[in-house]
């Protein structure tokens, strides 16, 4: 495998503000084809283009809409993964666009800077879309002093996901694998083979576990140590050093690199440890992924700044309720996602807990739609430093309980539910997920699907 294509940098989309103040932002899933692998157009889809999707950008505080169009032969939705949103915003299998149909959600965005994703989430058929090609970043921006910050060149979005490319360079995938379809092929925004031109001593990875089944374990060839300084929803209190970092599917992480003039560096995948099992689910698997060169001259850059913010702790006394979660089979508390039943009535702005456990030995990890929480702990112990942060996406630990504490937003609707699931995306698809609403306080569960009262 020789790494000699220029990773592609998604374009940014920063939105047009429109006479109302909101910035708007277009989104087009369209079929395509796209050379994954040198020398082979792969059939796929994307948004505004053949495959992936424009990175999105907005601030804190902004009023934000979308224009979703979708131009592929079937149904498919868009959920902005990390998002604090109204319910009916949030992209889920409740809010399908038909072909041909558009779709204009908008909201306020009320939470800290942070690398958050969009991608489709269409009943039963999520694997398939992302698989395909549909997946970009949403940037929560805020600039903060000492930190790389210019995108695509000391802040580089990296989108990685593993594929099946068969001998015409088709994507394929295994039918019945345990975890579903784990690929060969890693592509780095969106190429196989890619590599990085540095131009600066330090670089900002954001990067993204985009696989919909592979769980990663990001390290370098030399073992380097980096900077860690960022979890799915937000930067950590302080950059955190080390020398590996795993993501499940759906997770995001922000690094930082320190690169010496002239040197070249390989990103590799690891074999990720504390799992049995863990040769048909790929954790055993060993991968590069790109490779970052160096300029022979880099722009100095500043030390990291020994703060980088202020987390509001949430505190276990606070928690009005405690509820079980767990993960076996194709199902969560011994059901399975029904469109139909809402499974859980939480009251707006409460603060709850969630025990999450998997308890069948296959890796699974848990999404929480429209929060952040926090990992009180797992199987008692304290969680490991690179949770000590937002999430939105963790992976479970076999057997063991984390106890996940969360505050809920204050967009009620009775109706209309949020989504929760494992997030390796065949198991969704088969109805590891199950659904809550936010309602005032005295409101009950709603009726699904737009039947109101
Ligand atoms: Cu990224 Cu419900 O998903
Ligand atoms: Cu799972």
């Amino acid at each position: 495998m020789t790494f000699d294509r220029a990773l592609p940098i998604p374009p940014v989309q920063d939105g047009v503000i429109d006479e109302e103040g909101r910035r708007v932002f277009s989104l087009t899933a369209q079929e395509g084809a796209a050379e994954l692998r040198s020398g082979f157009q792969t059939q796929t889809w994307g948004f505004n283009g053949d495959h992936l999707g424009p990175t999105l950008r907005a601030q804190p505080g902004d009023h934000v809409r979308v224009n979703v169009t979708n131009r592929l032969g079937e149904a498919t939705s868009v959920h902005w993964h990390g998002m604090r949103l109204p319910a009916e915003m949030d992209g889920g299998p409740h809010q399908e666009v038909q072909p041909g149909g558009s779709w204009h959600p908008e909201w306020v965005i009320d939470q800290p800077a942070a690398t958050l994703w969009y991608h489709p989430h269409p009943h039963g058929a999520t694997e398939k879309h992302v698989y395909r090609g549909l997946a970009g970043l949403f940037l929560v921006d805020e600039a903060v002093p000492g930190l790389p910050s210019e995108y695509g060149v000391d802040d580089v979005p990296l989108i990685v996901q593993d594929k099946q490319l068969d001998g015409s360079g088709q994507l394929a995938t295994s039918g019945s694998a345990p975890v579903g379809t784990l690929g060969e092929t890693i592509l780095t925004n969106g190429v196989e083979g890619a590599f990085f031109d540095a131009t600066t001593e330090k670089v900002r990875l954001r990067l993204l576990n985009g696989s919909t089944a592979r769980i990663l374990t990001f390290a370098f060839d030399d073992e380097r140590e980096f900077a860690h300084i960022a979890t799915d929803g937000g930067l950590l209190e302080a950059p955190r050093v080390t020398g590996q970092l795993t993501l499940s599917p759906g997770e995001r992480a922000e690094v930082v690199v320190q690169l010496a003039p002239g040197e070249d560096v390989m990103l590799q995948s690891h074999p990720t440890p504390g799992f049995w099992l863990g040769a048909p689910s790929g954790l055993s698997d060993r991968f590069d992924i790109m490779q970052i060169r160096a300029a022979p001259e880099l722009q100095p850059a500043d030390d990291l700044p020994d703060e980088l913010a202020r987390i509001d702790w949430l505190r276990a006394d606070d928690a009005v309720t405690t509820r079980p979660m767990r993960l076996s089979n194709r199902s969560i508390n011994g059901k399975e996602m029904d469109m139909n039943r809402i499974d859980d009535v939480i009251l707006a702005g409460s603060t709850e807990i969630w025990t999450v456990s998997a308890a069948d030995g296959f890796p699974h990890n848990f999404h929480i739609h429209d929060v952040q929480f926090q990992v009180l702990d797992v199987d008692g112990a304290p969680p490991a430093p690179h949770l000590r942060g937002w999430k939105d996406t963790i992976l479970l630990e076999p057997q063991k309980e984390h106890r996940l504490i969360m505050r809920f937003g204050r967009h009620t609707n009775p109706d209309v539910p949020y989504m929760y699931h494992c997030h390796l995306l065949r198991h969704e698809d088969e109805g590891m997920m199950g659904q809550f609403v936010v309602v005032a306080p005295g409101q009950g569960a709603g009726h699904i699907d737009g039947h109101h009262h």
